[in-house]
């Protein structure tokens, strides 16, 4: 059977979001909400979709919807359609700030429905590949590069981009963050666009991350080192190279990926989540953990900027 779904922003990433859903065969696509009339003709031109003028009239038309609009109204457009009893898809990051988080993770518990945040990079192939092999974790680093496209210029780089992972550390090395060390520098916005992170954990791993939005290439790459391997991971390329100790030497472990389109493999996840009423992989929680987190290091960025002024 076929879920009704329908898409709240349609720049960017909500347009990937509404054409993905048309090629899905569980997926019956109602429509979209977007504020922009040129981006709308558009949408509806290339995927034959209808407009609703409101958020209220999708919703009356649809089981769950995917919002894709900029972060800092995710709030308001989440809670109308977990308030009208729709299942919703929000995207990264949950909300601009912990509080909306929290609040729109209770509203989704209060009216018993479905909440995931499109942090795709949990359903992205080369990481579903490699996680069974993170185990006992010591050391990450991770590069997250992109060119300045002039997007989400409402949020800072960590929220932007290194969301993604702040999300895969806490994650995947499942311990809690004990102490945070950044460094950050606005570039090309009054936000800050480039980012050095340091975090130690309880188990007394670290994590050392890099993003940035103003780069000269796309780069998307996290290694984990561990006692007993090192596992490298290209997200972009969808690809994991893998190394352990054998007899004296440094052997490569077989990593197989399948590659797939990571947004269709979110999207497939939050309408099965939809049809069987399961906990999303990326929770509201999950969602909300990743903003503190974010929130956590912008105050360690402050502190360090203020070191520089005196
Ligand atoms: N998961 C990822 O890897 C990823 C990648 C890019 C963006 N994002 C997230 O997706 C969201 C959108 O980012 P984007 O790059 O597509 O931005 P964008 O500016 O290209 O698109 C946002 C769209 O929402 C529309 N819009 C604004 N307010 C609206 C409203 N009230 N109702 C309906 N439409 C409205 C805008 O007109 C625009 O078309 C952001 O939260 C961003 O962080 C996630």
């Amino acid at each position: 059977m076929k879920t009704r779904i329908g898409v709240v922003g349609t720049g960017y990433l909500g347009r990937l979001h509404a054409r993905v859903l048309t090629e899905m065969p569980e997926a019956d696509v109602a429509g979209f909400v977007e504020v922009s009339d040129a981006i709308a003709t558009e949408i509806v031109e290339t995927l034959h979709l209808r407009r609703f003028d409101s958020v209220a009239a999708l919703a009356r038309e649809v089981e769950c919807a995917v919002v894709a609009t900029p972060t800092t109204t995710h709030f308001d457009i989440a809670r109308e359609l977990i308030d009208a009893g729709r299942d919703v898809l929000v995207e990264k990051p949950i909300a601009a700030e912990v509080d909306e988080g929290k609040r729109l993770v209770d509203f989704a518990a209060k009216h018993n429905r479905i909440l995931q945040v499109g942090h795709v990079e949990r359903y992205n192939p080369a990481i579903v590949a490699a996680a069974p092999l993170l185990r006992d974790i010591r050391y990450v680093e991770a590069e997250r590069l992109g060119v300045f496209v002039g997007r989400s210029l409402d949020i800072d780089v960590l929220l932007d981009l290194m969301i993604h992972d702040l999300n895969l550390v806490l994650s995947l090395l499942h311990s809690r963050v004990t102490e945070v060390r950044a460094v950050g520098v606005p570039v090309l916005t009054e936000k800050v666009d480039i980012t050095n992170v340091r975090l130690e954990l309880e188990n007394g791993a670290v994590a050392n991350l890099t993003a940035s939005r103003v780069s000269q290439e796309r780069v998307r790459k996290v290694r984990f080192f561990s006692s007993e391997a090192y596992i490298s991971i290209d997200t972009k390329e969808q690809e994991v190279k893998g190394f352990r100790l054998g007899n004296r030497t440094i052997e490569p472990i077989a990593i197989e990926v399948e590659k797939k389109e990571p947004l269709r493999a979110e999207l497939e996840s939050f309408l099965q989540c939809v049809r069987e009423r399961k906990r999303p992989l990326v929770s509201g929680q999950d969602g909300v953990a990743a903003v503190a987190l974010a929130k956590d290091v912008a105050a360690a960025i402050d502190a360090s900027m203020k070191k520089w002024k005196r």
